[in-house]
């Protein structure tokens, strides 16, 4: 007896697309606006607009042309807050974001990310990073981008991204491509003889539905500028690799506006240029060579020698004004604060006397109450043994693990890490200057006061409490333990297990307070881990190689398809109360007659953000989920997509996540669920065709609240005629 049923609507629904990012009209006019601003440069400004200078004072700058009216370029770190200033905010991390699965509270972010660049004269926010996606658990850069699932990733990117350029600041997806690890990520010097950083060796059908996937919704949002990345690609540097630059990200996703390189990571001259990069940031050659550059006055000596042609320096130029033109970046943008100045001297080491840096502008605004509420529904609760929680009352708390205290080592935090205190933001570029934190233990020792009789004991030296716990008494009624695991951009994990004797911290907290928690142990299941050459292999350029014959299954994909039982699947996450789906999808349904997108319409001469016919809806799925407990809570509903393995080709996912909804709900309440599927959701990339294919036959779709609690499955057929894969 099936406990659900399935109403399949056979009708036509209309074409609907998801619409670009970008007005095509304004884009236009500020491209053709940009071309004649162009023509009114000789060549040694315009190889200066497409250099980076040391003269503007942020982490990349571009000089101001005076006589076209631009004002330079202030380009700005990071993905969660505006580094390298004071008095502004360090908002949660992209993982973190993903966590929450809230559409609203990512575009939030974005929005109040963009003011605060802004307020501090920043004209790009270099972020939001969908590279690396996770290839691997181990990668030291995870954390800054948002899931190792491209279409949690690209809905993330998209909100990200709109709300950032709405509130007039150009955004930045970083980096193109396969940035998957931090090892070896940049040429290295042994014995004076380079070791060029490792290769990501990605095949074709493997970077469009995994990794070019978020890069792909990126540009369909309007991105202003993408970075690329310190790695190879293909044995080719990421930053002179044409087929990636301008064959795909150009050519086929239909990016209009510039590529500029991560810092320092265009390693050759009119090469890169040549293969599609458009600015050079920070400029010079190198952090021990700040007065030589392989482009500006060698772009100009280039175009005399015929090795760099003007047109292609034009483009560059055009792209990059075009979208500083489009947000209106030329009028009334605020000045650069003068506190980024000093703070970039201090970042560069050349504050060599002691200089009383001037207090910038407070651009925090009301943020905080927004990363408060980020970070709470950015929380996932993954096990609650004798419904522990919600705590209650506890008369007598315990308090153990350094990420429990204050913070021990001032608010910019050291690359290194630290044992004691919380870890707020990772380390590196991705990093902030924090101007208010309350740790744990400073919040539970208020509640605690608040309530009137509670005792609150605590241990937050990890190395003490692993030795073994005492000076505590009477044993607490409940005994919280804060661990963490300290990323940084520049090094990968090198354990999975959180850091600071993390396990023997919960093994001699539990032996006090029989505490319900586990610790995976099963590293090996997660597949791919890093590459780390040692002894003469890692001066071996050509061993730097990473396959990725994994293809598409990393994360859960791989699970699946290995069968394995993971700990916590993705997508998991539990809550005080509980949810139902009702047993009806409803499913209205496009039939088409052609397995491939019809082409972008040919009268306009761009297709911005590539084909559009690729954001189709095809398919409407709807049904509603409830509240069935006795307090609130929001429902996280998933919609997961199975192409039919017999007529697509292997490498291909047995599900992939293709929809999602969170869903807030009083206790008895029920709300209604919305999905609408494109034609690239219901697609696999066609290496022959070079093109996104419906395959025939029967397209599973199912909804539940994890990949693993597929609570309803029903199927849909697109593909009416005859087609054989
Ligand atoms: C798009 O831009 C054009 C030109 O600036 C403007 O006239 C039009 O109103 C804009 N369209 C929308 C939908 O904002
Ligand atoms: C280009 O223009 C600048 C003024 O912006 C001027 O100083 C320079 O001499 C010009 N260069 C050439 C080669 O004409
Ligand atoms: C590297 O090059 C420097 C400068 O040319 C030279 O002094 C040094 O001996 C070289 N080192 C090695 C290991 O060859
Ligand atoms: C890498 O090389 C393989 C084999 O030539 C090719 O199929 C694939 O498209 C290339 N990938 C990228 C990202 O260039
Ligand atoms: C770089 O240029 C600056 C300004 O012209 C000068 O003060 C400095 O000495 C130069 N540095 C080197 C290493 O040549
Ligand atoms: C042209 O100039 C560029 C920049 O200085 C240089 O790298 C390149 O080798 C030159 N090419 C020729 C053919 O002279
Ligand atoms: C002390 O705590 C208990 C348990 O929460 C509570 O019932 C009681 O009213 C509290 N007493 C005072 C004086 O706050
Ligand atoms: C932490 O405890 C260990 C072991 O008791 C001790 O050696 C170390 O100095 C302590 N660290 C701090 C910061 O107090
Ligand atoms: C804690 O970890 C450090 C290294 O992270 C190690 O040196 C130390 O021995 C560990 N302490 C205990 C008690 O295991
Ligand atoms: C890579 O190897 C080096 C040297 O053996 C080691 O220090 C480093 O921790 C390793 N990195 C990772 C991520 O395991
Ligand atoms: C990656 O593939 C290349 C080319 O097939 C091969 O030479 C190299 O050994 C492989 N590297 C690793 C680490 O498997
Ligand atoms: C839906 O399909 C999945 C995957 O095949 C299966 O695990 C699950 O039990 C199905 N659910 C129902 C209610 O049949």
């Amino acid at each position: 007896m099936p406990r659900w049923s399935v109403f399949s609507v056979l009708f036509s629904v209309s074409l609907t697309a998801a619409s670009s990012g970008l007005n095509e009209t304004k884009w236009l006019q500020c491209r053709a606006q940009a071309e004649k601003l162009c023509a009114r440069l000789n060549i040694t400004e315009k190889a200066s607009i497409v250099t980076g200078s040391m003269t503007g004072l942020c982490i990349e700058y571009v000089a101001p042309v005076e006589s076209i009216g631009f004002g330079g370029l202030c380009l700005q770190d990071g993905p969660a807050a505006i580094r390298l200033a004071d008095l502004a905010s360090v908002f949660p991390a992209g993982v973190t974001v993903a966590a929450t699965w809230d559409r609203e509270m990512m575009y939030e972010r974005g929005t109040a990310l963009a003011e605060e660049f802004k307020g501090k004269g920043a004209h790009v926010a270099l972020g939001p990073v969908a590279g690396p996606l996770g290839r691997t658990p181990w990668g030291g850069r995870n954390w800054e981008g948002f899931s190792p699932d491209p279409f949690l990733t690209g809905v993330a990117m998209d909100h990200t991204i709109r709300a950032i350029q709405q509130v007039g600041v150009q955004a930045n997806a970083k980096h193109i491509i396969g940035n998957e690890q931090e090892t070896q990520r940049k040429p290295t010097t042994v014995d004076n003889e380079t070791v060029e950083s490792y290769s990501a060796n990605i095949d074709d059908r493997t970077l469009h539905e995994l990794y070019l996937w978020p890069f792909a919704d990126a540009v369909h949002a309007g991105v202003a500028s993408v970075t690329c990345a310190y790695n190879r690609v293909n044995l080719t540097s990421a930053c002179e690799n044409e087929h990636i630059l301008t064959d795909i990200l150009k050519g086929e996703l239909g990016f209009d506006g510039y590529v500029v390189s991560d810092f320092f990571s265009s390693f050759s001259g009119i090469q890169a240029a040549n293969a599609g990069l458009d600015m050079n940031q920070p400029g010079p050659i190198s952090a021990t060579d700040l007065n030589h550059s392989l482009w500006g006055s060698n772009l100009v000596t280039a175009v005399a020698n015929g090795s760099l042609s003007e047109a292609r320096l034009d483009d560059m130029v055009r792209r990059i004004l075009t979208p500083y033109l489009y947000l209106g970046q030329n009028t009334d943008y605020p000045s650069i604060d003068s506190s980024s100045k000093y703070l970039f001297l201090e970042y560069f080491n050349m504050l060599y006397t002691q200089i009383a840096t001037p207090v910038g502008r407070d651009v925090r605004s009301n943020h905080s109450a927004l990363i408060r509420s980020i970070a709470a529904a950015g929380t996932v609760l993954l096990k609650n043994s004798n419904n522990a929680l919600p705590l209650k009352s506890p008369r007598n708390i315990g308090v153990f693990g350094g990420d429990a205290a204050d913070v021990s080592t001032g608010f910019f935090f050291p690359d290194a890490g630290f044992e004691i205190g919380t870890a707020a933001i990772g380390g590196g570029s991705g990093s902030g200057r924090l101007s208010s934190l309350v740790p744990p233990l400073d919040a539970i020792k208020a509640r605690a006061r608040r309530a009137g009789n509670s005792t609150v004991q605590y241990i937050t030296n990890s190395t003490a409490i692993a030795a073994g716990v005492s000076g505590i008494y009477p044993w607490p009624d409940i005994c919280l333990v804060f661990l963490k695991g300290w990323a940084t951009e520049g090094a990968d994990r090198a354990s999975l297990e959180a850091d600071y004797n993390s396990t023997l911290v919960v093994e001699k907290v539990a032996a006090v307070c029989r505490l319900p928690y586990t610790i995976a142990h099963n590293e090996s299941d997660y597949g791919v881990s890093i590459l780390n050459l040692t002894g003469s292999l890692a001066q071996d350029s050509d061993a730097w190689q990473l396959n990725f014959t994994e293809g598409q299954f990393i994360d859960y994909r791989h699970f699946d398809a290995k069968n394995i039982t993971p700990l916590y699947e993705f997508g998991f996450g539990l809550s005080y109360t509980s949810f139902e789906l009702t047993p009806n999808i409803s499913i209205s349904k496009v039939v088409v007659a052609d397995p491939y997108p019809a082409p972008a319409d040919n009268s306009s001469s761009l297709a911005l953000g590539g084909n559009p016919n690729l954001w189709n809806t095809l398919v409407n799925c709807s049904s509603s989920v409830r509240n069935s407990g006795s307090v609130s809570g929001a429902a996280v509903v998933q919609l997961y997509v199975a192409l039919p393995q017999t007529n697509v080709p292997p490498g291909t996912p047995i599900r992939v996540l293709r929809g999602f909804e969170k869903v807030p709900l009083q206790p008895g309440e029920t709300k209604a669920l919305s999905f609408s599927l494109t034609r690239r959701d219901l697609s696999y990339w066609d290496v022959v065709a070079q093109d996104w294919r419906i395959p025939r036959g029967e397209i599973q779709l199912s909804l539940g609240f994890s990949s693993k609690d597929l609570q309803y499955n029903t199927t849909v057929e697109l593909l009416s005629i005859g087609d054989s894969f």
